[in-house]
C-alpha cells in the first residue's frame, strides 16, 4: 500500500477543503464521501469524480477504505470515531474532538484498543509562521514566555449559523449548545489555543472566564473574555467574539520576558537583547515560506504527515492526546463563566 485510501464522512463546509487537501497530497487517495444528506453528498462526489454513499455502516464496512476524514457536527464526533475504530479504520476527526471531556477520553481510549490512529486536524499548526514561532522561543529569542494572548474578535453574518462560510450546505448545529459544545471559544478559538500550545508547550492550570449571548439568536456565548494562569507562572488572555460590528483585532500575541512576538506573516519580533542578528529594541520582520495556497496547502501537508505516520506506522501529527487538550481549555473555560469563579484545569 503506498497510497493511504480515505472516505470523507459529512460533505459540509470543511469537507471541500479536506477533498483539496487529499487529492493534492501525494500520499493520500479519495475513495468515498459520505454523508446522511444525499444531496450534499452527491455534491461533493460529483466535484471530485468518486462515489458517494448515505451510510456510515457502508463506509466502515467497505475492504479499501484505510482512514476516514470525519467532519460532522460537533456531537456526533463520538459516536463515528467508536464505529470507525470499531471498524479497524485510521480517524483524521475534525476540530474540536468532541464537546466534553468524557467523550474524548472515550474516543482516544476505542482508537488505542482497536489500535487504530487518532488526529484532531488542528491544521493551523501547518501555517510556517508556527513552526518559525517554537524555533525562536525554544532558542530563546524572547526568553522566558511571561504571557500568552489569543485575541479573535469579528463578526460572524446570520447566514454563518445555519450555512457556514462557505454556504455549502444548511444546517442547525452551530446555534445549538448541545450539538456544538459551544460557540466562538470551542469553534474557532480552540484553533489559536492548540496553535500557542504547539509552539509553546504550554498548559494553562487555571482560567477565569465571563461570556454570554449579547447580540445573536442563538444559544452559544458571542462574547467571551477570559485570564488564565501557566502552569509556568505566565498569565493569559482570551477575548473573543462573533458579534463584534466593525470587527476588533485578530491578533494573537506571546509575551516574553526579553521581548515579543506578534503571530502573522511575516512574523514579527521584538527583542531586547541581541539575537541572531535581529535589530534590538525594535520590531523585526520575520519573512515565512510562501504557501501556494494559505488554506489548502496546510491541508496538504497535515495528510501527507498523517498518511506517513499511518503507512509507517509512526506517531501520527496532533494525536487524540494532544487534541484534547484545547477542548479541557473551552470546557474549563465555559464552565468558570457558568460559575463566575475561576476553575482549575485538569490535563
Ligand atoms: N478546521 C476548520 O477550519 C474548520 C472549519 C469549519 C468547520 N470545521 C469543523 O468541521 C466539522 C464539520 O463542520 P462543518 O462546518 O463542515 O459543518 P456543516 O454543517 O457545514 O456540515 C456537516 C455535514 O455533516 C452532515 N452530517 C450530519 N450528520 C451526519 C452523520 N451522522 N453522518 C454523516 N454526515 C452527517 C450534514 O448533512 C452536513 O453535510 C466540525 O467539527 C467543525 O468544527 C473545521
Amino acid at each position: 500500500m503506498n497510497k493511504l485510501r480515505f472516505a470523507i464522512i459529512g460533505c459540509g463546509d470543511i469537507a471541500g477543503q479536506e477533498a483539496e487537501g487529499i487529492t493534492k497530497s501525494k500520499s493520500g487517495e479519495l475513495k468515498l464521501v459520505m454523508d446522511v444528506n444525499k444531496e450534499n453528498a452527491e455534491k461533493l462526489a460529483t466535484k471530485y469524480k468518486v462515489p458517494f454513499v448515505t451510510s456510515t455502516a457502508e463506509v466502515l464496512s467497505r475492504q479499501d477504505i484505510d482512514a476516514v476524514i470525519i467532519c460532522v457536527p460537533h456531537f456526533l464526533h463520538k459516536q463515528i470515531t467508536l464505529d470507525a475504530a470499531k471498524a479497524g479504520k485510521h480517524i483524521i476527526i475534525e476540530k474540536p474532538i468532541a464537546t466534553n471531556t468524557q467523550d474524548a477520553l472515550e474516543m482516544i481510549a476505542a482508537c488505542k484498543k482497536a489500535n487504530v490512529k487518532l488526529s484532531v486536524a488542528y491544521i493551523l499548526r501547518y501555517q510556517p509562521m508556527v513552526a518559525k514561532a517554537r524555533e525562536l522561543l525554544k532558542k530563546g529569542a524572547i526568553g522566558k514566555v511571561i504571557n500568552i494572548t489569543i485575541q479573535q474578535v469579528g463578526y460572524k453574518p446570520e447566514s454563518y449559523w445555519t450555512q457556514g462560510w462557505t454556504k455549502a450546505v444548511t444546517t442547525d448545529w452551530r446555534t445549538s449548545k448541545a450539538k456544538s459544545g459551544g460557540g466562538i471559544l470551542i469553534m474557532n478559538v480552540s484553533h489559536f489555543i492548540d496553535m500557542m500550545y504547539a509552539i509553546t508547550d504550554m498548559e494553562p492550570e487555571r482560567v477565569y472566564s465571563e461570556y454570554d449571548t449579547f447580540a445573536t439568536k442563538v444559544e452559544v456565548e458571542d462574547m467571551l473574555v477570559a485570564t488564565l494562569r501557566y502552569k509556568n507562572g505566565a498569565v493569559g488572555l482570551m477575548q473573543t467574539s462573533s458579534t463584534a460590528f466593525g470587527g476588533g483585532d485578530n491578533l494573537n500575541r506571546i509575551y516574553g520576558s526579553e521581548g515579543q512576538i506578534i503571530m502573522g506573516d511575516p512574523l514579527k519580533i521584538y527583542v531586547s537583547k541581541p539575537f541572531e542578528g535581529l535589530e534590538v529594541n525594535k520590531w523585526n520582520d520575520i519573512p515565512l515560506e510562501q504557501m501556494e495556497n494559505v488554506w489548502i496547502t496546510p491541508r496538504v501537508n497535515y495528510v501527507e504527515a498523517f498518511a506517513d505516520a499511518v503507512l509507517n506506522n509512526k506517531p501520527v501529527p496532533i494525536p487524540g492526546e494532544e487534541g484534547i487538550k484545547a477542548m479541557l481549555v473551552c470546557n474549563a473555560t465555559y464552565e468558570s463563566g457558568l460559575k463566575h469563579s475561576p476553575v482549575n484545569i485538569k490535563f
